[in-house]
């Protein structure tokens, strides 16, 4: 049976979402609306981790940085993220980290959506470290030091603010500007949570009596923001920054005092703070808390971690929730990605069509 051409054409399309039009869609929805929604399908998937076909990702390293490609399927939807990670771009004029990705038909393998992951990764990130939190700090967390200020940093203020009542931030980066930049731009969100920020003089007097600390730094290099005397009992970790090969942010002792929670074990052995760990260190992975298989803190006192790198699957949630409010919103486009084939398998005919357009193109310009 043959699918009607117009019908067929339609099928063909792919929806598109702009780095704007995402963040036309963020500010229509509201920051802290998206954040908590990103947060609660990233808990729903992690749910149903069984469902999913996972892999670490694919790394491409060089003295700059690293390229990473991220693939996750159901038995729906593929999902991929292209993203990178150089740390020196900010001096070049470009973000650290950039992104785009896509969510296709597994049946077809048609690619339904593909869209800017830029803006989408920081808040995925964010909406991933106040998910976990919410799981692993201790019920009575108000305060968190964030150290790194840069791109991702608004984003994990607004979503421990958000989604665990934070209301007490103290920021320190190694360039002043940035934290100057957090500031300024968390301002108008501060009478809203009724929420203080400072800055500090240093990373110790940030992290001081601090009930979570987060850290979102970017140096490609084996950095020790957080050493093992700045711990308290009952303090949270949410380490971010440390997300590859040779790139950690805490000191090993940081783990040896702390229980470890991460996405993917396969994964997070090689990037994140556990590559400094022998490989029989254990860890959880952070579904068996949420489905009830493990614990996840289990006193006050307990020092807990949350070992983020970024894991396929949270964008997988991140590209499905992106897709569903820009298409209440409005907001998406359509572009021709998959040619439309009146046979489809006669590829040849659209290099026809376009050399017979071409033709007649030209001869109208001739006869003008
Ligand atoms: N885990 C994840 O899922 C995930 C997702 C996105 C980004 N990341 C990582 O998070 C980090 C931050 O990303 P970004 O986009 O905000 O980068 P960015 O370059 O915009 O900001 C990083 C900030 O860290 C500061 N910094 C560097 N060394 C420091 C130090 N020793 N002490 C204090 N501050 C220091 C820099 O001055 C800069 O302001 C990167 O390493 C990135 O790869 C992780």
């Amino acid at each position: 049976m043959s699918i009607p051409q117009t019908q067929a054409a339609a099928q063909l399309q792919t929806d598109f979402l702009s780095a704007s039009d995402a963040a036309r869609l963020v500010m229509r929805t509201g920051i802290t609306q998206v954040l908590r929604l990103m947060s609660e399908a990233i808990e729903a998937d992690f749910m149903r981790w069984q469902d999913f076909d996972k892999s670490a990702r694919t790394a491409a390293h060089s003295a700059s940085g690293v390229i990473e490609l991220m693939p996750v399927a159901d038995a729906q939807d593929y999902a991929f993220k292209y993203v990178n990670g150089h740390p020196h771009n900010p001096q070049l004029g470009l973000p650290t980290v950039m992104a785009f990705g896509a969510l296709a038909d597994v049946a077809t393998g048609m690619p339904r959506f593909v869209s800017e992951l830029t803006l989408t990764t920081a808040l995925r990130t964010a909406a991933t470290s106040a998910m976990a939190a919410k799981h692993l700090a201790r019920k009575d967390s108000r305060s968190m030091a964030l150290i790194g200020n840069g791109s991702q940093s608004e984003f994990q203020a607004l979503a421990f603010m958000e989604l665990l009542d934070v209301r007490e931030l103290r920021l320190f980066d190694i360039d002043p500007a940035a934290s100057q930049k957090l500031l300024r731009n968390l301002q108008p969100f501060l009478a809203q949570f009724g929420a203080s920020v400072s800055i500090a003089a240093s990373a110790a007097d940030a992290v001081k009596d601090a009930d979570i600390v987060t850290t979102a730094t970017a140096d490609k290099t084996r950095a020790t923001i957080i050493h093992a005397p700045l711990l308290q009992p009952g303090m949270h970790l949410n380490a971010v920054g440390g997300d590859c090969p040779g790139k950690t942010e805490l000191a090993a002792a940081v783990l040896h005092r702390a229980s470890v929670f991460v996405e993917y074990e396969p994964q997070t052995r090689m990037e994140g703070e556990l590559q400094q760990m022998p490989a029989d260190f254990a860890v959880t992975e952070l579904w068996r808390v949420l489905q009830k298989q493990a614990p996840g803190r289990t006193s006050a006192e307990e020092i807990t971690l949350f070992d983020s790198v970024g894991f396929a699957l949270e964008d997988y949630s991140a590209l499905r929730t992106m897709h569903r409010l820009a298409r209440q919103a409005g907001l998406l486009s359509q572009i021709e990605l998959i040619p439309s084939l009146p046979d489809p398998k006669d590829l040849f005919a659209l290099l026809m069509q376009s050399h017979r357009a071409q033709v007649i193109q030209l001869s109208g310009r001739q006869t003008a």
